[in-house]
């Protein structure tokens, strides 16, 4: 299946954020498949921004590539946890840092990426079949994801030997990269 960078790929480059810097480097071949990269991409939001203070507003399928069907939010975790360590068979997950920082080990199978998140206009798209490690949590941490499905026990793969097999057997569509953005 052919991808192409999402329209607002240039965004992509802050300074600070390795994943940023990586992204020119993910849009191309892995697993020998043309055109796949790890289901990962970053997404800048809209600010409203005025001398009051800042608002971010996330509508499903305008700013986010999914109906949102679940909001969670996790906080007040200590610095030396690693929260996640699992991927998903077939959730689709928008993860924003709206206060602090926290860093995400991301892992298709062809190796890991890490992202640091501090920017609550902005978060991290992260498609089926990704290895999520949470990890460096700032004291003042809250993570937001929004997701496509609501909670499900047996959409997670919890064992990482596990999800390598399956990984490694399993081609599915990129959901980040055919994101054309808003
Ligand atoms: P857990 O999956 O362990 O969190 P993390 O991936 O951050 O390490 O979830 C902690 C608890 O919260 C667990 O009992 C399941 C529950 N939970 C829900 O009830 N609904 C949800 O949407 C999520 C993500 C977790």
């Amino acid at each position: 299946m052919a991808m192409s960078a999402p329209r607002n790929a240039e965004r992509l480059r802050v300074p600070g954020c390795n994943l940023f810097a990586m992204c020119p480097a993910l849009i191309h071949d892995h697993r020998g498949t043309p055109g796949f990269a790890m289901d990962i991409a970053r997404i800048p939001f809209q600010i409203h921004g005025d001398s009051r203070g800042m608002l971010v507003a996330l509508e499903g399928m305008r700013d986010v590539p999914f109906d949102i069907r679940r909001v969670y939010y996790i906080f007040a975790t200590r610095d030396e946890v690693r929260r996640g360590q699992h991927a998903h068979r077939t959730l689709t997950q928008l993860a924003i840092a709206v206060r602090g920082s926290v860093t995400f080990l991301l892992d298709d199978g062809t190796g890991p990426a890490e992202v640091t998140l501090d920017d609550p206009a902005s978060g991290v798209l992260i498609g089926p079949m990704v290895w999520r490690e949470l990890h460096h949590f700032s004291e003042d941490c809250v993570v937001m994801v929004l997701a496509d499905q609501h909670y499900d026990p047996t959409d997670y793969i919890a064992d990482y030997e596990q999800f390598l097999s399956e990984a490694h057997a399993t081609a599915f569509p990129g959901v980040a990269a055919a994101w054309p953005g808003r």
